[in-house]
């Protein structure tokens, strides 16, 4: 028994006009009561002020999808910590498979994203996962390690992670695909994960990091998933853009 208390946070990606985003902001404040998890909305930029103005009372935490890890200047384009925390987040997605593939994001970049986000009052979601060539090859494991060293390389070197960091596991051959990991493949890599923690860290930073899976997550997969020991939660994509699927998923598939 553990006391990581679950989460499940929908990454809406670029999708939305503003006044589906209320509509579906409100759908899910109303559909939920405590359920005894985090539930978390990642809306486009455009769409964070107009959420944030409609989730005060319900418990549900703010979070944008992206962001640079300069406090200001000649970055075009860019959007900055406090100016995430200003508008009202508390937590932003790092490193998710499409900024890295897409835009070229690197471990090096997402590592500095971490540590701007954290020296802000930021918590980040840092997201890692395998390609299916990856997975093929036999080097699943190898890769993940890799993607955690290099993006939590600051924070490795002063041996310190913040407990309120949180890591979402998504393998990108299950993004979007319809293509979940099974729960025991979720939870093998989750538990590898924790012990990468341990050696790097200690086992109560370890014990303590909440790890999502992500990955065609559904209202009919998540109770499986998150019946597994080292699995805290999910990331959801598709199915976080429809309030009935998102909330049943936040009622952990009941
Ligand atoms: P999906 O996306 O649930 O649509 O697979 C997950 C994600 O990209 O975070």
């Amino acid at each position: 028994m553990t006391d990581r208390r679950p989460m499940i946070a929908g990454n809406w990606k670029m999708n939305l006009s503003l006044l589906e985003a209320a509509s579906l902001v409100k759908s899910i404040g109303e559909g939920i009561q405590d359920q005894g998890v985090d539930v978390l909305v990642a809306p486009p930029f455009t769409a964070l002020g107009v959420v944030k103005g409609l989730i005060e009372d319900t418990g549900i935490l703010l979070c944008a999808q992206n962001m640079h890890w300069e406090s200001y200047g000649a970055y075009t384009g860019e959007i900055s910590p406090a100016m995430l925390s200003e508008v009202g987040c508390s937590h932003v997605i790092l490193g998710h498979s499409e900024r890295r593939s897409l835009f070229k994001e690197t471990d090096e970049m997402i590592d500095l994203k971490a540590n701007a986000a954290v020296e802000s009052g930021l918590i980040p979601i840092i997201c890692i996962g395998e390609t299916l060539e990856e997975r093929e090859a036999g080097e699943t494991f190898e890769v993940l390690k890799n993607q955690l060293a290099g993006s939590l390389h600051h924070f490795m070197n002063q041996k310190r992670l913040p407990l309120s960091t949180i890591l979402a596991y998504e393998p990108v051959w299950a993004i979007g695909t319809g293509r979940t990991a099974t729960p025991e493949q979720a939870q093998e890599v989750h538990q590898f994960l924790r012990e990468s923690l341990t050696e790097s860290f200690d086992a109560n930073t370890a014990q303590g990091i909440r790890i999502l899976y992500g990955g065609s997550v559904k209202p009919d997969n998540i109770k499986d998933l998150i019946s597994k020991k080292d699995i805290d939660g999910a990331l959801v994509g598709g199915a976080s853009l429809k309030a009935d699927s998102f909330v049943q998923i936040i009622r952990l598939g009941e």
